[in-house]
């Protein structure tokens, strides 16, 4: 352990932040079983996107015989619920009272803000396989914290990339009022505006609120030229079938970050034709990578992968590179974050490496839902970075 995260912990068992077991004061370990701990969504609305990611961490490791590096991985879960005030005393269960070698979470943006404090402080080694808080990668930004997904900021910037190309010059934005739905419309008008387009509207509701009525009447009586959205899992599923039901589909094109029809496509139906989005994944994306992980993780659990199955394969497979690099000897901290760091590998997403602040630079492609798959139709933006302001580590 760690002298920062011995510190720590004396820090929080005075102040009773946790119960710590006793067994686990001895469960320090120089070598055997390599310890992860998942804080992971397992219910509310994006439930579904904690199991993908879990799911394909444990498929990954699966798929290399149940051992990175020499040691067998072992996994303990905590559900976060997606709630920020439960953030802190998890991650500190995880970071502490189960002493885990790995930290690995989360989807929501403001557990993950509240997580990510903790694991620097601590040098836990920690990967990020979803939430998008543009802070964890610019002024949190910490040598053992590693994002294998996007920040909120660049995804927006690229979506407004492809809408601008498509020749929309005037969007609405609807989205959840939260660290996510403001950084993605936030990113989103700057590069949008920047491109001599003009938001005439932002429309925020609370999270998870799945009531959309009065945004849709709002959309209905403005006739935008386009909705830039961002919602995801149930919520997601909700807002699209509601909008198609208020019979804007076919009025007022519907955009968003790809979240908005990732792992929905089975659930909305027709009603989801048309959507366009962009992300850094795509539906049968033409590489081998893509196609062998597509065929692994369906044998498994007998769906397609999504977006966020494919962040919790590679957020496994940065791992696997550190501990590669250390012989599983997780004690050579330094040495082990410098691999991960300058981990570049061929993803099914495509080609993947982090820029400065650990966040990923990669392509975002151009998608149209249909049928039940997001299919690319274009490069949105390649081999883009987020800024990573602020992150001076
Ligand atoms: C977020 O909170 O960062 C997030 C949640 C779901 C999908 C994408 C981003």
């Amino acid at each position: 352990m760690s002298s920062t995260r011995r510190e720590f912990l004396s820090t929080a068992l005075a102040a009773g932040a946790f119960t710590l077991a006793a067994p686990s004061l001895r469960n320090v370990r120089a070598a055997g079983p390599l310890k992860v701990g998942l804080l992971l969504p397992a219910s509310g609305t994006f439930a579904p996107l904690g199991e993908a990611i879990t799911r394909a961490a444990k498929l990954y490791v699966a798929s290399k015989g149940g051992s990175l590096a020499g040691r067998p991985v072992t996994f303990v879960s905590l559900d976060d619920e997606s709630a920020p005030p439960k953030a802190t005393e998890l991650t500190n269960k995880l970071v502490f009272g189960e002493n885990v070698d790995v930290l690995m979470g989360t989807v929501h943006s403001g557990v993950a803000a509240a997580m990510v404090k903790i694991a620097r402080e601590a040098g836990v080694t920690t990967l990020v396989p979803n939430a998008g808080a543009d802070a964890i990668t610019r002024a949190m930004c910490a040598p053992n914290i590693f994002r294998t997904s996007f920040a909120n900021g660049q995804i927006g910037a690229a979506t407004a990339k492809a809408m601008l190309a498509a020749g929309v010059k005037e969007a609405m934005t609807c989205t959840w009022r939260y660290a996510a739905g403001e950084e993605m419309v936030g990113g989103f008008k700057e590069t949008f505006e920047a491109g001599g387009g003009k938001v005439t509207k932002d429309i925020a509701l609370p999270f998870p609120d799945v009531e959309f009525q009065s945004a849709l009447a709002e959309i209905a009586a403005a006739k935008p030229q386009a909705v830039y959205s961002f919602f995801a899992g149930g919520g997601a599923a909700k807002f699209i079938k509601d909008y198609a039901a208020a019979g804007l589909s076919g009025a007022v094109p519907l955009w968003g970050p790809g979240f908005l029809t990732d792992g929905v496509e089975q659930a909305v139906g027709a009603a989801g034709n048309g959507i366009r989005t962009v992300l850094h994944y795509a539906d049968g994306l033409d590489n081998p990578e893509n196609k062998a992980f597509s065929a692994t993780f369906k044998a498994a659990h007998g769906i397609d992968p999504d977006v966020y199955a494919v962040q919790g394969w590679d957020a496994m497979q940065v791992l696997d590179i550190g501990l590669a690099a250390v012989s599983g000897d997780t004690a050579k901290k330094d040495a082990m974050h410098a691999a991960m760091a300058a981990a570049k590998f061929a993803s099914p997403r495509g080609p993947f490496e982090f820029s400065a602040s650990r966040n990923p630079k990669q392509n975002f492609y151009a998608r149209e839902l249909k049928d039940g798959k997001n299919r690319m139709t274009g490069i949105a933006a390649a081999s883009f970075a987020d800024s990573g302001k602020g992150c001076r580590a």
